[in-house]
């Protein structure tokens, strides 16, 4: 068997760790402990809750892969972006790992992680269009390379997962609210609250969330001072609606970006759509449609690996191993902000 990868993602909520093989690109083992029971609670991340509910679970995920350490090459981890607390934890096993079974250690761009969840065991495609959509950012991405990714358009404010968490705390449907969203708005009519398209009229070539966040809020206000209650019915047409916005204001944008590709000579022939939120069925259902009406071949993660993992990071890290590009233990840091890829 060639060498392996152990890769440690700790950058939010979620402890993982994962073995990849080097040559095949091969995921041997990956495993992932969700601390979102814990977190739902209070309606989004604790980040001090979070960092120590790493320090718990990640040694618990490490003793199962202890039997393959004799093969394992080098160690990878999430340093950027995330919560530094949270980073600081994972970053601290990596560098414990590296130094004893002294081997080098790899730094990984999370969201160059989640471009690369597109390529698991696969080779990457370039050059490549990219909407990543997480509890983070939203950002339109233009990939040539592994070493050339471009921002191309990004929030103003929230994230697009991020305004799904803060719909499902307003009407105190728990947490993460992606999910729960969009089940309630598969049950409701999107045509009852005429929420705002962010930033419509606006050539502006950016995302936007906290004014539709800010009108779903006051729905919600009138509703409570009107009926005293929020029933079923208006959560499920509530959700609906928001999603709806949602997902239109995404598509508005990346219409642009498509028509500039278009206009570009068809740039890149492939697009992806990453982040925890590309879970999102309706949103896969209508970036489908783009992607059939301008001829590109649209890439999706599998939806195991569409949300923080540390599969996606080892596989990052395959890259930097094979040219050679390591990190000192001394000098590695978090960085809980990107500035660029
Ligand atoms: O990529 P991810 O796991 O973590 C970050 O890097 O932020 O993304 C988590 C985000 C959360 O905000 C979650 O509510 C959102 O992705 N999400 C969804 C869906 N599933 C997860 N948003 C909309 N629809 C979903 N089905
Ligand atoms: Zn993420």
């Amino acid at each position: 068997m060639s060498g392996l990868i152990l890769s440690i993602e700790s950058s939010c909520d979620d402890s993982s760790i994962a073995l990849t093989q080097i040559d095949s690109k091969l995921l041997i083992f990956h495993q992932k402990i969700s601390q979102e029971k814990q977190h739902s609670a209070f309606g989004g991340v604790v980040p001090e809750l979070a960092s120590r509910l790493h320090a718990e679970s990640l040694p618990l995920i490490l003793e199962k892969v202890k039997p393959y350490f004799k093969e394992v090459k080098a160690i990878a981890i999430t340093t950027e972006p995330g919560l530094n607390v949270t980073l600081m934890e994972g970053l601290i096993m990596a560098k414990t790992l590296a130094f004893s079974l002294n081997i080098p250690i790899i730094g990984v761009n999370h969201l160059k992680g989640h471009l690369y969840s597109l390529f698991l065991e696969s080779e990457a495609v370039f050059p490549l269009g990219v909407l990543l959509v997480s509890g983070g950012h939203t950002l339109l991405l233009e990939a040539q390379g592994f070493h050339d990714i471009s921002i191309c358009a990004q929030s103003l404010d929230d994230s697009f997962g991020e305004s799904f968490d803060k719909v499902a705390k307003m009407l105190l449907l728990g947490y993460p609210g992606g999910p729960i969203v969009e089940s309630y708005a598969k049950q409701g009519k999107s045509d009852i609250y005429n929420f705002p398209i962010p930033l419509r009229s606006k050539k502006q070539y950016a995302f936007s969330f906290s004014g539709l966040k800010n009108a779903v809020r006051m729905q919600i206000e009138r509703e409570k001072e009107s009926k005293g209650i929020l029933s079923e019915e208006f959560k499920t047409n509530l959700c609906a609606s928001f999603q709806k916005s949602a997902i239109t204001h995404l598509m508005q944008k990346c219409k642009i970006f498509f028509e500039q590709n278009r206009s570009n000579s068809h740039q890149w022939k492939h697009f992806g759509v990453v982040g925890g939120a590309s879970a999102n069925l309706a949103l896969r259902e209508q970036i489908e449609k783009m992607c059939r009406d301008y001829g590109v071949t649209l890439l999706l993660s599998p939806l195991e690996f569409c949300s923080d993992n540390a599969a996606m990071i080892g596989r990052v890290a395959i890259e930097s191993y094979q040219l050679e590009e390591f990190d000192t233990i001394y000098s590695l840091q978090t960085r809980p902000r990107i500035e660029a890829f």
